[in-house]
């Protein structure tokens, strides 16, 4: 006999089923004294803010001191303006090409294919260290080195370098004090002094570094400049070995002292027409030096240098014999990422390398949606090589 005082479950689904069918056969709501809609919702409208939180937490709205990557480029902005197309740091520069012939030594520490004995196309870019495309060159400019080496079988790798000794930082968060300890007041045109001060009394370990930057003797242009990656980086070779190092590119090209006294309105492109100039006798080169860590040298601070003991290891040569315009060359649209490493590569525990990799994104997503100009350097002609 059927049960017909109390409901099967199948008959109480089927029954609320048919209340939210009204009889006009259109939908409605269910009732909200219904205890189980009332549950949904409250599940609906948590996975909501679940969902609201996580994009406020990203964007960093949640912690307004956090150190985003937005916030970073959002610095880079502030203290030189937003410069449509062009990177938000070392926006000036050209594209440049070559080669890089691996001598094969450097397979005993990094398995990497960049490094197996043989020959392997590169693509970079020369560029000036801060964010206005259009400043004039000058004896106190830091000089940057954008590599891209893509052998035919094996990953890419990326790199980019300066010509000072060490970063004059350690940390992300010291990175972006300094640039707005650093910003030129707009009245005197020089970095406000007692901002420069508070920030060099909070941070120490900068005076040093400043010290050893400050003692270092620089050259005279892009040609003789020495390229250093600063950051420590861990090889790893067939065997599964790992060894800390640091690399730098030493030029072939005779070192010229750098003159300080150079007047840096004379010609507001100097340095890069210099480079132009020289590239028209012949190709330019530079060894790859691989400098291998000792047990406690520092691999998590650009800033402090290693003893100069260090074993130093010629990897290869790097030669380049073609420059172009950034609207023409190739190098526009990379991101010389740190982080963008083949296997054989990997990074150390430096703050610095997960910083850039990240701001390094955030200021490419931002100017590959923007309007492009041509930059300051005028190539002559479809390039230039030796
Ligand atoms: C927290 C530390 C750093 C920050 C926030 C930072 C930020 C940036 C940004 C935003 C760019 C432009 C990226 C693009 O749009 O493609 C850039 C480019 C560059 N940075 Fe850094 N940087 C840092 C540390 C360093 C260090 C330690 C070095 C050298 C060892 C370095 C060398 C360069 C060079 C050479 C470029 C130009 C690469 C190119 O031509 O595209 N940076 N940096």
């Amino acid at each position: 006999m059927p049960n017909d005082s109390v409901p099967s479950s199948e008959e109480k689904s089927r029954g609320s089923a048919a209340n939210r069918a009204a009889p006009s056969g259109r939908y409605q709501l269910p009732s909200l004294s219904d205890r189980g809609a009332l549950i949904r919702l409250a599940v609906i409208g948590l996975l909501v803010f679940m969902v609201v939180t996580s994009f406020a937490y990203v964007a960093g709205w949640l912690s307004p001191g956090l150190l985003t990557p937005a916030r970073f480029a959002d610095g880079f902005e502030q203290v030189n303006g937003i410069h449509e197309g062009f990177r938000r740091n070392h926006a000036k520069g050209v594209c440049i090409s070559g080669s890089f012939q691996s001598n094969g030594q450097a397979t005993r520490l990094s398995r990497a294919a960049v490094f197996k004995t043989g020959t392997v196309p590169v693509i970079g870019r020369f560029s000036l260290a801060g964010g206005n495309p259009y400043v004039a060159d000058g004896p106190l400019a830091v000089r940057g080195l954008g590599l891209s080496f893509r052998p035919a079988r094996g990953q890419e790798w990326r790199t980019a370098m300066i010509n000072l000794p060490v970063f004059p930082v350690g940390t992300p968060q010291a990175f972006y004090d300094q640039l707005f300890a650093m910003r030129p007041d707009p009245t005197t045109g020089q970095p406000d002094p007692a901002k420069l001060k508070a920030f060099l009394a909070a941070n120490p370990d900068v005076v040093a570094a400043r010290a050893i930057i400050g003692a270092h003797r620089f050259s005279s242009g892009f040609a003789d400049s020495t390229f250093n990656g600063l950051n420590a980086f861990r090889f790893v070779n067939d065997a599964g070995d790992s060894t800390f190092v640091r690399w730098s590119m030493v030029p072939v090209d005779v070192f010229q002292p750098q003159d300080p006294s150079q007047p840096s309105n004379k010609d507001p492109n100097y340095l890069f027409d210099a480079f132009i100039e020289r590239l028209h006798q012949g190709p330019l080169r530079w060894h790859l030096i691989v400098t291998v860590a000792q047990g406690g040298d520092p691999t998590d601070n650009a800033s402090v240098p290693w003893p100069p003991d260090r074993q130093r290891l010629d990897a290869g040569t790097l030669t380049i014999d073609h420059i172009e315009a950034e609207t023409r060359g190739g190098c526009r649209d990379i991101n010389f990422d740190p982080l963008a490493l083949p296997s054989g590569i990997s990074p150390s525990d430096d703050p610095l390398l997960s910083a850039r990799s990240a701001v390094y994104s955030q200021s490419f997503t931002r100017r590959a949606g923007e309007k492009h100009s041509p930059g300051m350097v005028k190539v002559p002609g479809p390039g230039t090589g030796g």
